[in-house]
């Protein structure tokens, strides 16, 4: 990726005026939209489904990175493929045949992302790198929005950047929770190229300063 994006979650805007929180997404100049969707089994909360997805997929042509915080992602990837979803990340954690389902997300032309719980190890994508256009480094434990950043996200990115030119491999790297205008200098120096931002982005005064401040 040449120019870092900044990916808006919409998990922290408000869920009775999503015409108006699609909107400061847009007029802030961000490119991506993160769309956080939560199980209630993977992770403890519930947040909404690929019905969301589609209907703001007629009103926007932001880049759609969908983010599956549930168990079985493989029966749902479908269902957001067809939505509109540009992205789809999976959690390794709740995915055995995490090839298998990269394989299939590619093949319907979308890039597949796989993302990691602060608990999991970088080592632990070892075999998977080759085969994935993203990897989503979570830097909180994932459930909720407004928690804090945990700072051995850090070494995280480095790392995955490390083994990208080493490797000699492409996938975006992108980092989840936690994040705002006060570490996001530091967080992109380690090597990050997408941030996530809930509530900072939907706290802001003003987002598209804050876009800019990230994408440039
Ligand atoms: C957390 C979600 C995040 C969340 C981030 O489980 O995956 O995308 O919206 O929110 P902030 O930026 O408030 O930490
Ligand atoms: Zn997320």
């Amino acid at each position: 990726m040449d120019k870092p994006v900044i990916a808006p979650s919409l998990l922290a805007a408000d869920f009775a005026d999503m015409g108006s929180a699609l909107r400061r997404v847009e007029t802030s100049g961000a490119r991506w939209l993160h769309l956080d969707v939560m199980d209630g089994r993977f992770v403890p909360n519930l947040s909404f489904g690929p019905k969301m997805v589609a209907d703001l997929r007629r009103r926007s042509s932001l880049f759609f990175d969908v983010h599956l915080m549930t168990v079985e992602p493989e029966s749902l990837v479908d269902s957001f493929i067809e939505a509109g979803a540009d992205a789809i990340t999976f959690h390794l954690e709740a995915c055995v045949h995490a090839h298998r389902l990269t394989e299939r997300i590619r093949a319907a032309g979308k890039l597949a992302g796989v993302s990691i719980v602060p608990s999991t190890p970088v080592a632990a994508l070892e075999e998977l790198l080759p085969y994935v256009d993203l990897v989503l480094v979570m830097s909180v434990n994932p459930g909720f929005g407004g928690q804090k950043f945990i700072a051995s996200s850090m070494g995280k990115l480095s790392a995955l950047k490390e083994l990208r030119a080493k490797r000699n491999l492409r996938y975006i790297i992108e980092v989840d929770g936690g994040v705002s205008a006060s570490n996001a200098a530091e967080i992109l120096a380690a090597g990050a190229d997408a941030l996530v931002m809930g509530s900072a982005f939907f706290a802001s005064e003003d987002p598209a300063m804050l876009a800019r401040s990230i994408q440039g």
